[in-house]
């Protein structure tokens, strides 16, 4: 059943256009994760979800009934924020059962609510404290605990552990999944950290400025990215672009090469009529890229290592090649990024030759960054 559905949401502040027609269909149980660069309308899309912001155009149905126009309170949803936004001089017991007391529910309702969140939350023993005396992490637990206790339709999360340390972090990202499969709750959660939207979702919704750009499963997106913004804004360290030309096109395959690149054959899974001549942007993640002796390879860069990071089970490696042409390059140190699996001992103007893995590799139209091949996903021009 769909739990809830967006149907062409539109949010103007005065002339500024924060949601430009967001369609979507969350079913029930879905763990929907929101990423996209900062100021793309996340916040601003679950805040109108949860009536906290009305929308300019568009409906808002929250288990087939229409709540576009229905107050906070009668949505059915429950929203958890970063800063935790607990009433310092009620105890965790009292910020708990708050929703379901103004709710005006019975004495012994919101007591066994309260206990029953307490003990999945594992907190039962701080209910009496009041949030000053608790950890960070213990008040983000009090926070959610206030929303399971009001058996939401839909949970809304936006950034819930972004003010924890990173051991924390983890914890409460396991905890939070254990959580979903335990309540079986739909749940919409805005993150900017890649690990979690990752690991938590069923489908990733990828927003960049008010529109979705696409919406799939967290490896249909990394491996086949319907566009150039997708594929570089899923995966750290980014996946590396470069400009490149058609050499020859035959079929199912297309060579490419550019200055400092020698020429690769791209496997296409569907024939795609392109120009010999024509220039394209070439994908490639840095774990797809390796290290090797012999620069006479198909798809070989020669460049100087500008920075080396050893962390431990992997090496990332920015190296400066300095004839190749990087389209939307991010990094200010080097123009190609290389993901080593081992601990490599490199060092900083060290000369390296890196060979592209071409079973690996994407390419992009010029404009728009549409994906023209992927991994699976083939578009003709
Ligand atoms: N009340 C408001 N008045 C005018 N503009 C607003 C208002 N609230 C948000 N905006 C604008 O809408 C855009 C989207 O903001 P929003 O808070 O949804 O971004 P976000 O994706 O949550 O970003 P972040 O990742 O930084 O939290 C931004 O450009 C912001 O400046
Ligand atoms: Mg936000």
């Amino acid at each position: 059943m769909t739990s809830l559905e967006l149907r062409q949401i539109n949010k103007s502040y005065g002339a500024y256009h924060a949601l430009r027609g967001i369609d979507l269909a969350v079913e029930e149980g879905e763990f929907i994760v929101m990423v996209g660069p900062s100021g793309c309308g996340k916040s601003t899309l679950l805040k109108t979800i949860a009536g906290l912001e009305g929308i300019t155009s568009g409906q808002i149905l929250i288990n087939g009934r229409d709540v576009s126009k229905a107050e906070p309170g009668e949505r059915g949803i429950a929203m958890v924020f970063q800063s935790y936004a607990l009433y310092p001089h009620m105890t965790v017991a009292e910020n708990m059962g708050f929703g379901l007391r103004m709710a005006k529910r019975p004495r012994a309702e919101i007591d066994a609510a309260v206990t029953r969140a307490a003990k999945i939350l594992r907190i039962t023993d701080q209910l009496e404290k009041r949030p000053k005396q608790l950890s960070g992490g213990q008040r983000q637990r009090v926070a959610i605990g206030r929303a399971i206790t009001r058996s939401p339709d839909v949970f809304l999360f936006d950034e819930p552990l972004s003010n924890l340390d990173a051991a924390l972090r983890t914890q409460m990202r396991v905890e939070l999944s254990s959580l979903h499969a335990e309540l079986g709750a739909t749940m919409v959660y805005v993150t900017h950290d890649q690990i979690e939207a990752m690991t938590m979702a069923s489908r990733i919704v990828v927003l960049n400025q008010g529109l979705i750009e696409q919406v799939g499963s967290p490896l249909e997106l990394y491996r086949n990215p319907d566009n150039l913004f997708v594929a570089g804004f899923l995966g750290a360290p980014r996946m590396n672009f470069l400009s490149v030309n058609v050499d020859e096109t035959s079929g199912r395959s297309v060579r490419v090469s550019a200055p400092g690149l020698s020429p690769v054959t791209v496997e296409l899974a569907n024939p795609v009529s392109l120009h010999k001549g024509a220039g394209l942007t070439l994908g490639v993640r840095p774990e797809s890229i390796s290290v090797v002796a012999d620069g006479s390879e198909a798809g070989a860069i020669e460049g100087h290592i500008r920075l080396v990071e050893h962390l431990g089970r992997e090496t990332i490696l920015y190296v400066d090649a300095k004839d190749v042409r990087t389209v939307a390059s991010e990094s200010g140190t080097g123009n190609v990024t290389v993901q080593l699996s081992y601990v490599a001992p490199f060092k900083i103007d060290q000369p390296v030759t890196l060979k592209l893995d071409a079973t690996e590799l994407y390419l992009f139209a010029p404009d728009g960054g549409r994906t023209i091949s992927s991994r699976k996903a083939i578009i003709d021009l």
